[in-house]
């Protein structure tokens, strides 16, 4: 029998090692360690410029680091592009969603959708009763998500008719085709309504419940507190403090940086 907990033993799910990014001479990630345990869900905030979104680009693959290391469950994927890394169950939404305006919400989502056997024209040529399958099951999947996040009866209107909120449910309806184990969701509260604003709380605290890791960036500190045990702060491209978000809002730096920003 195990004497102790199976998963003390794990690596982080996601782990980022004195990452430094250079933006021409200026130094907008530098030095940044964080890590995200499995299943947990931690707050990334700090003021504009922070270097926020840089880290998850970073973190997700679509900006390589100046130096350091990325790892997901313990294995190196600092050399791999976002699609590899969303296939070893690491997600991201962005912080302004962009979805295919002339395109159905529901062709939108399907955009998440990875390593369909259709994708490849051979495929499609050789076995198409099973591609039609999979194209099946993917729409399938795709509404059960639109009725998960509440966007269900307008599947087929034009994305561009969606509202901000509505945009950013989207987001998260996409990047969920492909079942990561992990989220980055970039502000999910910017230009959204206080109704849909409690939609998307419950959302994403059920992902959690579901055992998902989630990494979110957010300037509203009221649903940082609600959703998140920890906090990590940055600060002109360094992590400034961490903690529970109650002790960082006491920390004079972090008071600093951001009257300092402010001022
Ligand atoms: N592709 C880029 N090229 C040059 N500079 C960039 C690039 N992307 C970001 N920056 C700069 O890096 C700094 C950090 O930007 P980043 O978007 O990571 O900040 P952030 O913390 O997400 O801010 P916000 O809260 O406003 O979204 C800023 O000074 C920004 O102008
Ligand atoms: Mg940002």
């Amino acid at each position: 029998m195990p004497t102790k907990d199976a998963g003390a033993d794990r690596p982080p799910f996601v782990e980022a090692r004195t990452l430094v990014k250079l933006f021409g001479g200026m130094r907008v990630v530098d030095g940044v360690s964080i890590s995200l345990a499995h299943g947990e869900m931690v707050g990334l905030i700090g003021p504009n410029g922070a270097g926020k979104t840089t880290m998850f680009n970073l973190l997700a693959g679509s900006l390589k680091p100046t130096s350091g290391e990325i790892r997901i469950d313990g294995v190196d994927i600092s050399r791999e592009g976002p699609d590899k890394r969303l296939m070893r169950g690491l997600g991201r939404t962005f912080q302004i969603p962009r979805p295919f305006g002339e395109m159905t919400v529901l062709e939108n989502v399907l955009t998440g959708a990875q390593g369909q056997t259709g994708e490849t024209h051979w495929m499609n040529f050789l076995r198409p009763g099973r591609v039609a399958a999979e194209e099946k099951a993917a729409v399938e999947k795709a509404r059960g998500l639109l009725d998960f996040l509440l966007l269900e009866r307008l599947a087929l209107e034009p994305a561009r008719v969606l509202s901000g909120g509505q945009r950013k449910l989207l987001e998260l309806a996409r990047i969920l085709m492909a079942d990561p184990q992990a989220i980055l969701i970039d502000e999910p509260a910017a230009g959204v309504n206080p109704a849909l604003l409690e939609l998307i709380i419950d959302k994403i605290r059920a992902l959690h419940a579901q055992g998902k890791t989630i990494l979110i960036i957010e300037h509203n500190m009221e649903m940082v507190n609600r959703l998140c045990g920890r906090v990590v702060v940055m600060a002109a491209g360094k992590v400034l403090a961490q903690g529970k978000p109650a002790d960082v809002a006491r920390d004079p730096a972090v008071i600093n940086a951001y009257l300092g920003g402010a001022a």
